[in-house]
């Protein structure tokens, strides 16, 4: 009886459920349909116009215009520092040209057509970037359009000064105060922040590497997809980097990067060497103790032991193998050339009843007498005189610097590159010191981008999920309306009382039976309820079985790969999930 009202409850809750989710989808789709209406008309008003930037702006570049491309950009004639001849030269190819997929009518960007090339190409700033009291911000986009195995898409903005007088000489070793952007080898996804410090005391410069991003960066480097790449640094020395509009990494000059833009005040001496009685040995070896007279090194670790005796029926004078007595020479045997024929040995059938044959040996066991090399007790160092270090000294090399932000000045933008993967586009860089200048050339340029291509890539479903994610709400609709129930399931069905367990076993003995029991007519829900379970189970053992089966099958490692995956996977996006077996086959 009481079963009978959880399942009507049940059922009552499931039919709650659905008209709610029929409810609430029937909403989402009145309101997926306005923001369609909405949207549409914003897809009929993305009319892309190469943008003109207002404001402070030290170099812009759309690519929209090739005649004033030609004007800006030079190619690179140089030959790469340390490289053999035959890839020595930048002979990679640009190209300026439309994206391959879903571009705005009118946009061109910069294209790397060629891999495995070094390319360089570089195009002076309208005036030189001053690091004095207002920030720099870059901007670009990059398009992966092939997405990428190997290699990079950032750019380097050249140091003023003699060695980009000449921007056809633009090589690998041209001086850049800054390089920023996306590379990739392997599994190693990087955005680099480089900055190239100048030495107070004596004039060098070193690059100084920004600590990585909190968040793991593969999906631009294989969604194919824009994304735009921004820094901002600024007189106070913070910096900020955003992908996509979003903070990725931020920091400060002086705390986050490598090596620290200062030395440190002290070094260890590194004159200062270690005295050659310098005792480090915390404990040695007792010199007072003696081997004891009764202890004998040479004592082995196994003896035969003493008390195993032969059993009787051991055929001490059977060998254990004996040559096949029904074995025949071969007809075709030469003795002269294959030597005496001899029948191959098989176990003596005598031994089969006997515990052994052949001569009987006793057992070994550990020897009672062993005690192996004798060596002293340890006992405290009286000399030990702690673990040497070298005296600290103030660091001759030791400088302050407290505006690193004070780089050197920047006279154009270069890209320097080899890839693995063609058809890298770029696009839309900006250099200025106004933020609001690059947001809104960002808004006229790749945001109008982004809006297209989701429109035009978007299914129902996506639109339903990125509705949902703009009303959170919904998503405790969807717990509830899909969760509610399948909790109560399991609790009706795996929660069952002993007396249940009773029924259920009477109910299986039934079935077993196949005989008409009262039950089968009284107790139907309830063994409807059971099998529905046992069916969930058998199904659940099932997936367990293939999936222990696909994990031998390649070999027994990839379990513990399956799950590192799995762990990656869930690293990178909680909000995707992916069944195990569909990563592990994707890994390969
Ligand atoms: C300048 O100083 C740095 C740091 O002390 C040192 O590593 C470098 O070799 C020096 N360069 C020259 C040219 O003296």
């Amino acid at each position: 009886m009481k079963k009978r009202l959880l399942s009507f409850f049940i059922i009552g809750v499931v039919c709650l459920s659905l008209v709610t989710l029929s409810q609430s989808e029937s909403e989402d789709e009145d309101d997926a349909v306005v923001t369609t209406e909405e949207d549409d008309v914003v897809v009929d008003d993305i009319i892309y116009r190469s943008p003109t930037p207002s404001g402070n702006v030290y170099f812009a570049e759309h690519f929209d215009d090739i005649n004033q491309f030609n004007k800006k950009w030079t190619l690179s004639e140089a030959k790469k520092d340390d490289t053999d001849d035959d890839i020595a030269k930048y002979d990679g190819k640009w190209e300026v040209e439309a994206p391959q997929k879903n571009g705005l009518a009118g946009d061109l960007g910069l294209v790397l057509k060629s891999k495995a090339k070094h390319a360089a190409i570089s195009a002076r700033l309208d005036r030189p970037f001053k690091f004095t009291v207002k920030p720099l911000i870059v901007q670009y986009e990059v398009t992966l359009q092939e997405g990428q195995e190997c290699g990079g898409a950032y750019l380097k903005l050249l140091t003023h000064g003699k060695h980009t007088a000449d921007l056809r000489q633009f090589h690998d070793k041209t001086p850049y105060t800054i390089m920023f952007g996306p590379d990739k080898c392997g599994n190693d996804h990087k955005l680099h922040f480089i900055f190239r410090h100048k030495n107070p005391l004596n004039g060098t410069f070193s690059e100084k590497h920004c600590k990585k991003p909190k968040e793991r960066l593969e999906e631009p480097f294989k969604d194919k997809l824009p994304h735009l790449y921004t820094l901002h640094v600024r007189p106070d020395n913070t910096f900020t980097v955003k992908l996509d509009h979003k903070v990725i990494n931020e920091g400060n000059l002086l705390d986050d990067f490598t090596p620290p833009v200062n030395p440190p005040p002290e070094i260890d001496d590194p004159n200062d060497k270690k005295p050659a009685d310098w005792d480090e040995r915390e404990k040695i070896p007792d010199p007072e103790a003696r081997k004891p007279d009764n202890w004998d090194e040479d004592a082995p670790a196994m003896i035969p032991d003493p008390t195993a005796t032969k059993p009787e029926s051991w055929l001490e004078d059977e060998p254990e193998m004996i040559p096949d007595p029904n074995a025949e020479k071969p007809d075709d045997w030469d003795a002269d050339m294959d030597g005496d024929w001899e029948a191959p040995l098989i176990p003596n059938p005598a031994c089969e009843s006997a515990p052994g044959c052949g001569p009987w040996k006793p057992s070994l066991i550990n020897n009672p007498d062993h005690k192996g090399k004798w060596r002293a007790p340890l006992i405290d160092n009286p000399n030990y005189k702690g673990k040497w270090k070298p005296q600290r000294i103030a660091n001759p090399d030791f400088f302050e610097d407290k505006e690193p932000f004070r780089m050197a000045d920047i006279a154009a933008v270069g890209l320097e590159l080899w890839s693995m993967s063609n058809m890298i586009l770029f696009d839309n860089f900006i250099i200025t010191d106004d933020p609001a200048v690059s947001d809104t050339w960002a808004a006229e340029t790749f945001d109008l981008k982004r809006r297209k291509l989701d429109k035009d890539g978007e299914s129902l479903f996506s639109r339903l999920v990125t509705y949902t994610n703009e009303q959170p709400w919904l998503w405790a609709v969807y717990v509830i309306v899909i969760g509610l129930p399948i909790v109560l399931v399991l609790v009706f069905c795996c929660g069952s009382s002993s007396q249940d367990k009773e029924e259920q076993r009477r109910a299986a003995e039934a079935k077993k039976t196949d005989a008409v029991s009262p039950d089968d007519i009284v107790d139907q829900a309830p063994v409807k309820a059971t099998k529905s379970k046992s069916q969930l189970e058998v199904q659940e053992e099932e997936e367990e079985e293939e999936e222990e089966e696909e994990a031998e099958a390649s070999g027994g490692e990839v379990d513990t790969d399956a799950l590192k995956t799995e762990e990656a996977v869930s690293e990178i996006s909680e909000d995707a999930p992916r069944s195990p077996k569909k990563l592990a086959s994707s890994k390969e």
